[in-house]
């Protein structure tokens, strides 16, 4: 018996030394010192040698397998030295060639306006509508019947409003004022909220227009809602978006779902009011229309009148945008330019 474990110690130590690369060495170990080794089942038959062999063998197995075992830990620490060394050598990095350009994107000035003008509005009590009362694909009925639009108003026509082919009455909103409607059907007042999205009209396209496009709508109705609190809270509203020093001017206007109505004008910023293309020789830039909500739309919602009124207002986003930034070309938004976009 003692005869074999020297024999197999012997077999063992040769491998050892044999061994090239930490791989072959591992290939050794499991062959002799794993659960299935030679050493191993010996161990396992000790139990069955006679009393006054087991300490003499077991002692002899013990002492061997340490013995292998910690040439195979020398032998592995110096394959892992030797082969880190190699390798380290093979994948050298030289930290002085240029790093890889990674640009880093950021939110659309449109997008920005948004958030501003969200933000503005909260700051005045205004929350932001559920998107479910705010559609883009919208039909007829809540972007102008029950907003009062009378049945043969020329904006609905398709030379204004674009109409799905095959739907009937389901159209692409031509402006944020169908959320009021949806809101006001969908809830009682108080109710003050502020509606931003995309708008949609078929008109020719220029430095002042496009066919899609932004508005934020406002919409407020409680008891005693009054026109002063209108021109109080747009006010307030464009010195916080421009800074007190921009000259606004209000016209009274007419929208079918507002009366009284006003827009509102702010100087044009490219020419400071001397008059230039952009603002059509004017000097001033319409930036919302806005009104009382008219008694008929508030019947319509079943909101009594008598009780309670309301007003509403209309903005666009990118005629705001462009006064602030002086952008003289409404499609610059549109183009995805980085030359334009990276100076937001
Ligand atoms: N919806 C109107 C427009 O697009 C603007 C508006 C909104 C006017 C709310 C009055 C009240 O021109």
């Amino acid at each position: 018996m003692e005869n074999k474990i020297e024999q197999i110690k012997k077999e063992a130590i040769e491998c050892i030394n044999n061994a090239q690369n930490s791989k072959m060495l591992e290939e050794v170990k499991n062959k002799y010192l794993s659960r299935n080794s030679e050493i191993n089942n010996l161990k396992k038959g000790l139990k069955d040698l006679p009393n006054e062999q087991k300490p003499v063998i077991g002692a002899l197995l013990n002492s061997v397998s340490n013995e292998l075992n910690n040439l195979f830990e020398e032998k592995n620490n110096y394959f892992y030295k030797k082969e880190l060394d190699e390798r380290l050598l093979k994948e050298k990095i030289d930290v002085t060639l240029d790093g890889e350009y990674i640009p880093q994107g950021h939110v659309h000035p449109l997008t920005q306006t948004v958030n501003e003008i969200v933000e503005i509005f909260n700051h005045l009590g205004f929350s932001l509508i559920n998107p479910q009362y705010s559609p883009e694909v919208e039909v007829e009925k809540y972007n102008f019947d029950m907003l009062n639009f009378p049945k043969e108003h020329p904006a609905k026509d398709m030379q204004d409003t674009f109409y799905c082919e095959g739907a009937e009455n389901v159209i692409l909103r031509s402006q944020t004022s169908n959320s009021q409607v949806r809101q006001m059907l969908n809830s009682r007042p108080p109710i003050k909220v502020i509606s931003p999205g995309r708008v949609y009209r078929n008109e020719s396209v220029s430095a002042r227009k496009n066919n899609l496009f932004h508005q934020i709508e406002g919409l407020y109705v409680d008891k005693n809602v009054t026109m002063a609190q209108l021109k109080g809270v747009l006010n307030e509203f464009i010195r916080l978006y421009f800074g007190s020093s921009r000259p606004t001017r209000y016209r009274s206007s007419f929208f079918p779902f507002t009366e009284p109505s006003v827009e509102i004008d702010v100087q044009c910023i490219m020419c400071q009011g001397k008059g230039c293309s952009v603002c059509s020789k004017t000097g001033w830039l319409e930036i919302l229309g806005a009104g009382m909500v008219d008694p008929n739309v508030l019947k319509g919602v079943d909101i009594d009148p008598d009780v309670y009124s309301g007003f509403a207002f209309g903005m666009g986003v990118e005629r705001l945008t462009m006064l602030k930034y002086a952008v003289d070309d409404i499609r610059l938004f549109f183009n995805n330019d980085e030359r334009f976009l990276k100076q937001f």
